[in-house]
């Protein structure tokens, strides 16, 4: 049997807005294997992007366990989840999120500038994994020097720079169109095999879905199938 990398254990998550209680995330369990390929599926504000947060240790439950690369999260201070992140997820979200004072080849190099140091090895690996996603040519450019599609492949190679054992990411190809969609897919899918990184994204493209192993499909906050 292969290593469970991600164990979500009876979620719930509420928010109290006002005096009203909003019961977003009910009762959630589910394994990922490591290595998988999985997507997170479900109507608008059927709790997935929440449910990604809470996976990746960006926002705690209101109750029940998560254990992500066999630590349980909430026995964990901030502290200790950040430096579980940064060793082991990448999270890349659908606004890409990219620092626009820093070229494409700076913005690869964040994650590892966070862990206390980026030398001419990491710079080296930042400028392969631009490569891989097709960027050899736009090192120097400013994420506003970018279109669309280029700032979310920036995003994607940060991701992968420290080689991270699970990564998380919420509509990835969202903004983008369909073919551009295709080839940033088609990045993802290959950094999948390359590195053995475990893939979690949220999508409401049936067809990428199609293309995972598996499929967890939220409703209104519940799992509805596997
Ligand atoms: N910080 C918050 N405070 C209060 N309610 C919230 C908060 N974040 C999310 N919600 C509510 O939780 C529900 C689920 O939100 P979530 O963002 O997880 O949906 P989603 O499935 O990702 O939807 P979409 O496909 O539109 O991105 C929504 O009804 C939303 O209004
Ligand atoms: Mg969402």
């Amino acid at each position: 049997m292969s290593e469970i990398i991600l164990e979500v254990k009876n979620i719930n998550r509420h928010y109290q807005i006002g005096d009203h209680d909003l019961h977003v995330l009910k009762d959630v369990s589910f394994q990922i294997e490591a290595g998988k390929t999985v997507a997170i599926v479900g109507p608008s504000g059927s709790g997935k992007s929440t449910c990604l947060s809470l996976t990746a240790g960006l926002d705690e439950p209101s109750s029940g366990e998560i254990l992500l690369c066999g630590e349980n999260l909430q026995k964990m201070n901030e502290d200790q989840r950040a430096e579980l992140r940064s060793k082991n997820v990448g999270f890349i979200f659908q606004s890409f999120q990219l620092l626009p004072t820093l070229t494409a080849l700076e913005n690869v190099m964040v994650p590892m500038e966070l862990q206390g140091g980026a030398g001419k090895e990491t710079e080296a690996k930042a400028r392969k994994l631009l490569e891989e996603v097709g960027l050899k040519d736009r090192w120097e450019h400013y994420p506003n020097q970018l279109s669309g599609g280029e700032q979310q492949r920036v995003a994607i190679a940060r991701a992968f720079i420290n080689e991270p054992k699970v990564l998380f990411a919420d509509e990835p190809t969202g903004n983008l169109d369909t073919e551009t969609g295709r080839h940033i897919e088609e990045s993802l899918f290959r950094l999948n095999k390359k590195y053995g990184t475990t893939l979690v994204l949220v999508t409401h493209d049936n067809e990428l879905a199609a293309k995972m192993q598996q499929v967890i499909r939220l409703k209104g906050g519940v799992i509805c199938s596997e």
